[in-house]
């Protein structure tokens, strides 16, 4: 538990670093899992300023995010691709090639495979070392929705009620809140080797309880991650001041 988000963002960013520059010095890359949202825009700031004042090079580091509405245009203003140039890939040398974001614009028919072959390239660049996450109010991580399993793949997704309530001013207005996503599983979730879950403000408090102290279940999809070995939660005063 932090002080505030900035504060907490930048120990996380730190952490990232850490990781990348000891990969770098055995010449060995850095697989990231990345979330959208609110929460982790802060760890990209720290990440895009460690990258200009301290030399930090991303040309080792393979990413995958997490999810992507369905359907979207990469160009849309809500696109997750959008969110992840604008907010990081944009300001530092992390190669375009070695960047992987779910892609809304997929046929229908051709989500399955493309989810499989998604899960396929997390393989093939050995794992994701670090999997960021934020949480949703419905306890979602990823966009995977009260009901998930936890040894769910990637995989094409309807969204919650309350997670499109909470998109709407993004959308400007419920309705024009897509009804779906491509989101990594919960299972590709926990194959990571280490997890960090962030969460910021009163709004947050409620489910961080339920995560972090309720019994495992499928109606919180992050409770699953009390069953991993190397998950930490990382939090503001504010969204840590229900627990007990
Ligand atoms: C985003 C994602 C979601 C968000 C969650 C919290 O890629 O997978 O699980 O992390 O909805 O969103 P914010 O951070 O906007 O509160």
């Amino acid at each position: 538990i932090f002080k505030d988000a900035t504060t907490a963002s930048k120990h996380v960013g730190e952490e990232i670093a850490n990781l990348i520059q000891e990969n770098n010095s055995v010449g060995q890359t850095t697989v990231l899992g990345f979330a959208t949202g609110s929460t982790p825009t802060q760890v990209y700031d720290e990440l895009i300023r460690m990258h200009n004042e301290e030399g930090l090079t991303f040309q080792n580091v393979i990413t995958f995010n997490l999810d992507e509405y369905f359907p979207m245009e990469p160009e849309s203003l809500q696109s997750y691709v959008r969110f992840m140039n604008e907010h990081l890939f944009n300001h530092i040398d992390i190669p375009e090639d070695q960047v992987h974001i779910p892609d809304g614009t997929i046929a229908e028919e051709d989500v399955a495979e493309y989810c499989k072959n998604y899960e396929q390239k997390i393989q093939d660049a050995g794992g994701l070392d670090i999997q960021l996450l934020g949480i949703g109010r419905t306890g979602h991580i990823g966009f995977n929705e009260p009901g998930s399993r936890p040894n769910s793949g990637t995989r094409l997704i309807t969204l919650d009620g309350i997670t499109r309530k909470d998109a709407a001013s993004d959308f400007f207005g419920e309705e024009y809140v897509p009804r779906r996503a491509i989101t990594m599983g919960v299972g590709t979730i926990l194959d990571a080797d280490r997890i960090i879950m962030m969460a910021w403000g009163e709004g947050k408090a409620p489910i961080i309880k339920e995560t972090v102290e309720g019994p495992i279940r499928e109606r919180v999809p992050a409770t699953y991650l009390q069953k991993h070995n190397n998950a930490q939660v990382i939090l503001d005063e504010a969204s840590a001041e229900n627990l007990t």
